[in-house]
């Protein structure tokens, strides 16, 4: 692994013998943001090619024996390694993500495609369902990220087989993406620090998920809330509803992908 970037800023200014340069690498290595946090992210990005490595060797065991016991509690474990290091490192970074004109139910159907392909995923029933196709301007990968969290985390809060739906339609010329479940509710006492990074009551949880939600809502200039169920007219209504509503837009459709 190389070095650290401050770690090696700090190294390079004592070996130049420029003390003040020195000081100043030092002080940013002491700040909690751009220390241990970014610290963390370097390692945990310098994680992700070997832990892709192992994804790859796993699948290709999968192919060749079939994706069952063992093996598919491997591939699950390699996922969630994969989410926790996308979650730290998406919410250690200062830099907002390039932006482009995106089909939001594009990215959708595709999180609820690799949210269906976890072997965790097998006993819940998962709709989709697109009452329209609006482009947003906006970063894929993360809209696909956003839309994972928000579907395990009903997965995780549902102990048996359960019902989950994701619905992405229009209001008012604004995009709007619900993430709706019939699972136990949030509890009361959680709600007011949902959103706060570490923040938890899943005993295998990093309490990231919901952080990073607000983090890619907010970069999208969109807001994530847990709304009343009552909001999206479903017979019975769900008992935990999240919506993510985006800024309002031009009337522009992008073409339907499926
Ligand atoms: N759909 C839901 N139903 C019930 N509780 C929920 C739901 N979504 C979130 N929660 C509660 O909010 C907590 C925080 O969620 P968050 O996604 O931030 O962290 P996590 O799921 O515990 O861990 P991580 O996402 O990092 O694996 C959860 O642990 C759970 O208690
Ligand atoms: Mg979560």
């Amino acid at each position: 692994m190389d070095t650290p970037a401050p770690l090696a800023l700090l190294l390079q200014a004592l070996e130049a013998g420029d003390l003040p340069a020195a000081k100043a690498a030092a002080r940013e290595l002491q700040s909690p943001r751009t220390g241990d946090t970014r610290l963390a992210a370097e390692v945990l990005h310098e994680l992700r090619q070997p832990l892709l490595g192992v994804k790859a060797y796993t699948q290709l065991l999968a192919e060749e024996f079939g994706a069952r016991g063992t093996l598919q509690m491997m591939l699950a474990q390699v996922e969630r390694m994969e989410q926790i290091i996308s979650d730290f490192t998406r919410l250690a970074s200062e830099r907002p993500a390039p932006q482009q004109p995106v089909s939001l139910a594009t990215h959708v159907r595709a999180a609820a495609r690799h949210f269906t392909l976890n072997p965790d995923s097998a006993r819940i029933s998962l709709e989709v369902m697109v009452s329209e196709e609006p482009t947003l301007q906006g970063n894929g990968r993360l809209l696909e990220q956003l839309t994972l969290n928000l579907l395990n985390n009903a997965r995780d809060a549902i102990s048996g087989p359960g019902r989950v739906k994701v619905v992405v339609a229009r209001e008012d010329d604004a995009p709007v993406l619900y993430v709706a479940d019939w699972g136990p509710g949030v509890p009361e006492v959680m709600r007011q620090h949902l959103f706060e990074p570490y923040v938890t009551g899943n005993k295998n949880g990093t309490g990231l998920g919901l952080a990073v939600c607000q983090r890619i809502a907010q970069e999208h200039g969109a807001r994530l809330e847990l709304v009343p169920p009552s909001a999206l007219p479903e017979q019975p209504p769900p008992t935990t509803l999240f919506r993510v509503l985006f800024p309002s837009l031009e009337n522009t459709t992008a073409p339907s992908t499926s």
